[in-house]
């Protein structure tokens, strides 16, 4: 199948996300284009795929602007059915924040009119070694207060890869 993944990065985990996916879709004998939404030079048809994978990281409760734009550019070209939103956020991480992680992509979906049929809330990473000040105080007193992590603690990756790949599988197989 023709798989287009699209992802918009801040720090790099969902790249790496994507970039997983991708490799991942290309073992299986799928013709994957990885499309960076930094990269004002690509031209993306969706309606030219078979399927559509999303990914975007969260931060202070949003989506990147460029991923938010292109979904609302794109929500007519977009098959919610052959769609798999990839949210990647902190929230995703822990049992007792799921139903937040769930909120942001439900403020995505009333922002761009866009509701795809498929959400994966996945876990992202922390790097307090790339962070400036307020990113860490952001971390520290927002998005991990009450959380067993302190950014003294160092980097730390939560994605689940096992679990990714498996919920790919399981939409590619849909
Ligand atoms: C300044 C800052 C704000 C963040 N805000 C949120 C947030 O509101 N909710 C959340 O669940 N995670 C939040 N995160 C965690 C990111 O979603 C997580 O680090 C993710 O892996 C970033 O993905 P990226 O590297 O692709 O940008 C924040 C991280 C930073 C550094």
């Amino acid at each position: 199948m023709k798989v287009l993944v699209f992802y918009a990065t801040i720090e790099g985990q969902t790249g790496k996300i994507a970039r997983f996916v991708a490799d991942e879709l290309e073992t299986s004998g799928h013709e994957v284009t990885l499309v960076d939404a930094a990269d004002m030079t690509a031209e993306v048809t969706p309606e030219e795929f078979d399927r559509v994978i999303l990914a975007g990281s969260v931060h202070e409760r949003r989506h990147p602007r460029l991923f938010e734009m292109f979904l609302a550019a794109q929500r007519n070209a977009l098959d919610p059915a052959r769609t798999l939103l990839i949210s990647v956020s902190l929230m995703a991480a822990f049992e007792s924040s799921r139903n937040r992680a769930q909120d942001f992509v439900d403020e995505m979906e009333m922002r761009t009119g866009f509701t795809p049929a498929s959400v994966a809330l996945v876990a992202g990473a922390v790097r307090p070694s790339s962070y400036d000040y307020f990113a860490t105080q952001v971390v520290r007193h927002i998005v991990m207060r009450g959380k067993s992590y302190r950014p003294e603690d160092g980097d730390r990756e939560f994605t689940d890869w096992a679990a990714l790949r498996a919920r790919v599988a399981e939409f590619m197989a849909a």
